[in-house]
């Protein structure tokens, strides 16, 4: 039974808001009859209204022919009563985010359904088990959790609880695939994948700013131009909103019995108490109101050692792939260097200053332990080619004209510097590191697969390789080395590293080899 259901099933959408809408449009593009229902009057009707209009628009903007749009308006319809889906072979829920809301609704459902008919709920938080234990037919009862908005996000998460059949998970599957949706499965825990290894994303932000590393606006530039990823934390909040975002930490934290891992952080709080939830409410981190300043990130003048290197030795140490970018930038900018060797791990070395990329030690902790005391820590980049800005540390026992030549040789190689304090493991390595020790824990919980961990965070929230991937692209033992430093420095269990990047580590494989 784990073919895709037939175009010719029909569908109901129950919840016709912002999520029912986008969901119905899906199904109905994909051929099948869709009914939606709602029970504020009227509701459905308009929905149905607005995702014709809405096709009329993309028909109007040439991505979708005139007559496909006519057709899959013409298959939506609006329904009036729960009576009306008797002939269903899949009916999605996609109402109010409460338990025993849609508990009822599908015990009512299953009173009227045929006993083949597939439910579907599209809870982002609420657990599928729960839902399903009242059911006289809890295995025909999965979790189909589009993303916002549904006709554009790829991700659907196929959630099995535990009385979901597998025959029904995976025919829902095979169906969210047929539907030109990227399907990957998961078990009901909460906050099943995305917003469960998302949470690192923004705590490990408020953490750094609440420890005073940066400001939001520095912060968020390098994850942007370092790190690849489409928005920096703190402008993403503000874009969800403090009030939801809050709510979903708090809800994954008191589903996992308050592991540290998930923290809530003080200072989100406060942001909801004092009303500043984000965009949409005109303050957040940034203030949008009009009239405000656009934020700036902090960036490094031009330093006064950039005329001294035309005539210093500059090395570059080792292979790693931050010294090939440095050397070939300083190349392509016409600063001379030649090649050392790097025992120690360190990517240059110039007018006395040694630089490394952070694994997670403070710079000053790293200066402590060896001989060299001018250490300066770079960030993580995504691709150290190509990236624009790079976050540095500077050890307390640097002197003030070693930190000038090193963050001189940064901007010699066309990097923006951006100083932080100096924290373990700076911004986007350490932000890297716990979003792959969450997904690299997901999968040792039989939560997801490797391969759909990955998927679900570059589908689902845009990141730009998946954290498992991206794991392997660092090194796993670099990777275990920078979790391992962040919970010496913080003696916290949030920092406790999966036992899965361990055990990878120890045997010299990565996630995906
Ligand atoms: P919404 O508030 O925009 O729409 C909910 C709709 O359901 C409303 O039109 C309401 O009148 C209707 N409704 C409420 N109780 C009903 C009932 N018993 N019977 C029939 N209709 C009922 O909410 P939204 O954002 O569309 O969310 C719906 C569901 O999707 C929730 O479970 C939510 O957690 C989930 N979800 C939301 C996402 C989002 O980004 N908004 C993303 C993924 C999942």
């Amino acid at each position: 039974m784990n073919s895709a259901l037939s175009a010719s099933t029909p569908i109901a959408v129950i919840g016709a808001g912002a999520m029912g809408a986008g969901i119905a449009q899906v199904a109905a593009s994909a051929g099948h009859p869709v009914k939606l229902l709602d029970n504020r009057p009227g509701a459905a009707a308009q929905a149905v209204q607005g995702i014709a209009a809405q096709l009329n628009r993309l028909a109007e903007k040439g991505k979708l022919t005139a007559q496909a749009a006519q057709d899959t308006s013409a298959r939506l319809s609006a329904a009036a009563q729960l009576s009306d889906l008797a002939d269903c072979g899949l009916i999605i829920e996609a109402i109010v985010e409460d338990l025993q809301s849609k508990r009822k609704l599908f015990l009512d459902l299953e009173a009227i359904v045929s006993k083949d008919c597939i439910l579907a709920s599209n809870t982002s938080s609420i657990s599928i088990t729960a839902i399903g234990a009242v059911l006289a037919q809890p295995g025909r009862l999965a979790g189909l959790h589009f993303f916002n908005p549904a006709p554009l996000m790829a991700l659907v998460e196929i959630v099995s609880g535990l009385g979901t059949e597998r025959e029904i998970a995976e025919r829902l599957f095979a169906s969210a695939a047929a539907w030109g949706k990227t399907p990957v499965h998961t078990r009901s825990t909460p906050g099943f994948i995305v917003n469960r290894v998302a949470r690192p994303y923004y705590a490990e932000g408020l953490r750094l700013l609440q420890e005073g590393a940066a400001d939001p606006a520095t912060m968020d530039a390098c994850m942007r131009e370092a790190g690849g990823f489409r928005m920096g934390p703190f402008e993403l909040m503000d874009l969800i909103g403090h009030d939801v975002n809050f709510s979903v930490t708090r809800s994954v934290w008191n589903a996992f019995f308050n592991d540290q891992r998930f923290l809530p952080s003080l200072i989100q709080q406060e942001l909801v108490d004092a009303g500043f939830l984000g965009r949409k409410n005109g303050r957040g981190f940034y203030d949008y109101r009009e009239g405000a300043a656009a934020p700036t990130p902090k960036t490094e003048p031009q330093s006064q050692a950039m005329a001294a290197l035309k005539t210093a030795r500059v090395v570059v140490c080792g292979e790693s792939a931050a010294a090939q970018a440095l050397s070939s930038r300083l190349q392509s900018a016409g600063v001379a260097s030649t090649a050392g060797p790097s025992q120690d791990g360190r990517i240059a070395e110039v007018l006395g200053a040694v630089l490394y990329v952070t694994d997670g030690r403070t710079a000053t902790r790293r200066a402590a332990a060896q001989s060299d005391r001018n250490v300066v820590l770079i960030d993580l980049a995504l691709d150290y080619s190509k990236a624009k800005r790079l976050a540095i540390s500077v050890a307390d026992q640097c002197a003030a004209d070693a930190a000038a030549a090193a963050i001189g040789l940064l901007q010699a190689a066309g990097y923006a510097v951006s100083r932080f304090s100096d924290v373990p493991g700076l911004a986007v390595m350490r932000t890297v590191a716990m979003l792959a020790n969450e997904a690299a824990d997901a999968v040792n919980q039989g939560v997801c697969d490797v391969p759909s961990v990955d998927a679900a965070m570059r589908l689902g929230v845009n990141y730009p390789v998946g954290p498992l991937a991206w794991a392997d692209q660092i090194g796993l033992g670099r990777v275990r080395e920078v979790l391992g430093h962040l919970a010496d420095s913080y003696g916290e269990d949030r920092y406790r590293i999966s036992p899965l990047i361990q055990q990878r580590a120890y045997a010299g494989k990565g996630f995906h080899v």
